[in-house]
């Protein structure tokens, strides 16, 4: 399957997607993952894409396009994978509608997790992801690790992610709603939108997008 995860920030994108992935066999593509592995490896676009992450503006879509393009022809994603934060705006769903038919194949579904403000805002504030793998999500209250600070997975230090700060989620909330949302009636004219509700346990919430991806509503 080919799918596209979008949802504001903090509504579980990540945390659904680690769990999609393993239950579909496809490759979980994160593009804000690939950023933060490439900032801890102090990569130049690394460097360049900090500096648009810290302020909660969207990486120009030049780079954050060929960073996308590259990943998606790693030969795990040759028969499917599940894209996290990507596309973010129009231009984006254009460039990756024009490589999917370049290749002349198509997205199955694009799942649309639903949160209130309230809730995503209560979701970041308490999140911790490893410094390892930021695909390793926690949260201090709702999913805290066995460990105080110590990732389940791979024993890696939790931290508080940089542009988790107060100020900086309102500007990524905005950007979301002015940028991304849009993205969705893009997709919704094309008959590929899922929306599900991202309220509840974890669990629950996997077991509604399995379904709603199975029959397709
Ligand atoms: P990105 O890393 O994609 O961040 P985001 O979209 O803002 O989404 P988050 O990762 O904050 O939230 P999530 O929905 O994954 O939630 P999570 O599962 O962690 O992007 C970061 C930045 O990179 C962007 O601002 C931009 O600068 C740049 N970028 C990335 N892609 C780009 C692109 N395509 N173009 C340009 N720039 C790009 O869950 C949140 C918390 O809630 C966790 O603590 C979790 O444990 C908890 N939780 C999850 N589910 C539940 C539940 N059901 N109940 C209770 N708690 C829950
Ligand atoms: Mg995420």
């Amino acid at each position: 399957m080919r799918i596209v995860l979008v949802g504001p920030p903090g509504a579980g994108k990540g945390t659904q997607a680690t769990r999609l992935a393993e239950k579909l066999r496809i490759p979980h593509i994160s593009t804000g993952d690939l950023f933060r592995a490439n900032i801890s490896r102090q990569t130049e676009l690394g460097k360049l894409a900090k500096s648009y992450m810290d302020a909660g503006d969207l990486v120009p879509d030049e780079v954050t396009i060929a960073m996308a393009k590259d990943r998606m022809a790693q030969p795990d994603a040759e028969n499917g994978f599940l894209l996290d934060g990507f596309p973010r705006n129009v231009s984006q769903a254009e460039a990756l509608d024009e490589l999917l038919k370049s290749e002349g194949i198509k997205l199955d579904a694009v799942l649309d997790l639903e949160a209130p403000e309230d809730e995503v805002v209560k979701r970041i504030a308490g999140r911790r992801v490893c410094r390892k793998d930021s695909a390793h999500v926690f949260h201090v209250t709702y999913s805290p690790p066995k460990q105080e600070g110590v990732c389940d997975v791979c024993g890696g230090e939790l931290y508080q992610r940089d542009d988790d700060s107060e100020e900086t989620v309102r500007t990524r909330l905005e950007v979301y709603h002015t940028q991304t949302e849009p993205i969705i009636d893009y997709y919704r004219a094309q008959g590929l939108v899922v929306t599900i509700s991202a309220m509840g346990p974890v669990d629950e919430v996997t077991g509604r997008a399995l379904e709603a991806l199975k029959s397709g509503q």
